[in-house]
Order: structure tokens, then sequence, then C-alpha cells
């Protein structure tokens, strides 16, 4: 359990929203175990029958907290990573799951919006998804499921050069169902939940079972997460980490390819 995320389950809605304003509502490794362990309790939970995800203050989340990324690429993180537990979740969660974005949403911030059943955007919403920027690689299946939703040619400018998706972009590509105004972001999520939550859950989760296959999310999951792993410990990700840390732009042209 972690205070940066708050849980509150009202009329079988359960939402959970990131709670670290101050840091942009970066995701640390305490967050997502608190995320993981609650999207999984609410799948066999009859008191669950839909769950928001939402994020305080002006953004969603900014992505992985990158000091951890820094940590784990210089060997100092031990412990179970409970972001593969989170993805892990979303990709087998059976439940509706709605998103309010408002803000930003970076890396694992848009790659979780693709497991989401019904995303709302307020009109400021931007999406990026900069991996190769921080020297890694896609995770949470986007490798294989944004080109699937916005086409491989946009989502190779979002994965490469770390290009945008505004609000009214993610609507016309298909990666977004509202977009609203910021002032009635979170009642539009709210109101959609609840209309959710009154259909009959069976039909629902069977619904959501036939529309994604979980299994082929986990392999590409298991694949990226292999990459992934080795890509944090290159020269290329200290010095992305590095920058980020010292407030500069990384310069990877110094570095031995
Ligand atoms: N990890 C850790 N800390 C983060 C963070 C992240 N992903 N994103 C923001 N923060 C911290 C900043 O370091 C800063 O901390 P400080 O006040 O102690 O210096 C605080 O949150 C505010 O961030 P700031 O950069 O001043 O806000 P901004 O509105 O100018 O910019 C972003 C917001 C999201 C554009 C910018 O913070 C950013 O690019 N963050 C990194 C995003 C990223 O690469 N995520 C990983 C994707 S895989």
């Amino acid at each position: 359990m972690t205070e940066h995320i708050r849980s509150e389950n009202r009329d079988h809605v359960l939402t959970l929203t990131f709670a670290r304003p101050d840091k942009k509502n970066a995701l640390t490794n305490a967050m997502y175990g608190t995320l993981a362990d609650a999207i999984v309790a609410a799948e066999t939970d009859p008191k669950t029958r839909a769950i928001v995800l939402r994020g305080e203050g002006d953004m969603f989340t900014a992505g992985n907290d990158v000091g951890e990324f820094a940590m784990m690429a210089t060997g100092q993180f031990r412990g179970e990573r409970h972001v593969s537990r989170f993805i892990d979740a979303l990709a087998r969660s059976t439940k509706p799951m709605v998103a309010a974005v408002q803000g930003r949403a970076v890396g694992i911030g848009t790659t979780m919006l693709l497991h989401c059943d019904f995303v709302v955007l307020a009109e400021n919403a931007l999406l990026s998804t900069p991996f190769v920027g921080l020297a890694l690689v896609p995770e949470a299946a986007s490798s294989l499921l944004l080109p699937l939703r916005i086409g491989y040619a946009r989502a190779y400018e979002m994965f490469a050069l770390g290009e945008t998706l505004d609000a009214r972009a993610a609507l016309a590509t298909g990666v977004a169902n509202r977009v609203v105004p910021l002032d009635r972001l979170h009642a539009e999520a709210a109101a959609v939940a609840a209309k959710l939550a009154k259909q009959p859950a069976g039909s629902l989760a069977a619904t959501k079972r036939l529309m994604r296959n979980a299994e082929t999310l986990l392999a590409q999951m298991g694949a990226e997460s292999k990459i992934f792993a080795e890509r944090l410990t290159t020269s290329e990700a200290r010095e992305a980490f590095t920058a980020f840390a010292e407030k500069r732009p990384p310069d990877f042209m110094k570095l031995a390819s």
C-alpha cells in the first residue's frame, strides 16, 4: 500500500487515483504494486462492476519514475518489480476499465490506455510514448497494440521520435471514445462507469474476453520485458537517465554504437 494511490469503491465502481501530483504522478514500484493488487482483487469482487483510472493534479501521469529506472540500470534496485504484475493484471482483467485523462499521459500512462475499454480525454490531453528517447523499448504490449490502433506510421513516430498525439487525433484514430472540456472530465468518466456497472457483468466480461486475446498480449509483454530489461543496463540508457536527472537533453551521438 502506498499513499500515492487512492482507492475508493462507491456504487460498484472502483476508482483508482494516481496521487503524486508534485512528481506529475510518476509511477513508482510501490504504486504499481498497489494498482496490481487492486485490479487483481477487483476481478473476483462482486462489489466492483467497473474500474476508473485517473490522476490527480494537472496531468494523468508522467509515466514510470525515471529515478527508479536509473536505480534499476545501476543495480541499486532490489526486490520484485511490480510493473510486470500491473500490466499482467491489465491484460487479464475482464471488468470494464475506464480512463479519465487530463494533460500528459507519458509512456505507460499512454500504453495503459490501450488496455482500457473506454477512454475519456480532456481537451488538453497529450499522449506520448517516448521509450526510444530513454533508450528503452515499448512495453505493456504497446509494440503490438499501438500500431494496430493508430497504424504503423504514426505509432513509429510516437515510439521513435516521441511525437505526441493530442486529444482530437486520439479520438480520430480510435485511441479514445470521448473528448470533453477539462472541468467535465471526471464527471463524464464517472457517468460512463456508472452506466457500465448497470450492464450485465457476465456478458460484459465475456465480450471483453472475445475482443481481447489475453494470451497474445501476455506473450508480447514477455518478449518486450526481456528486451526492456536488457536495454535498461546499456550505456545509452545510462546517458538518458543521467540527462533527465541533470535536466539536460541526452547526447547519444557521443556514445559508440
Ligand atoms: N519520473 C520521476 N520524476 C518525474 C517524472 C518521472 N517520469 N516526471 C516528472 N517528474 C518530476 C520532475 O523531476 C520534477 O521534480 P522536481 O520538482 O523535484 O524537480 C517534478 O516531477 C515536476 O516535473 P517538471 O518536469 O518540472 O514538470 P513539467 O510540467 O515541466 O514537465 C513532463 C512535465 C511530464 C513533460 C516532464 O516532467 C517529463 O518529461 N518527465 C519525464 C517523462 C518520462 O520520460 N517518463 C518515462 C516515460 S517511459
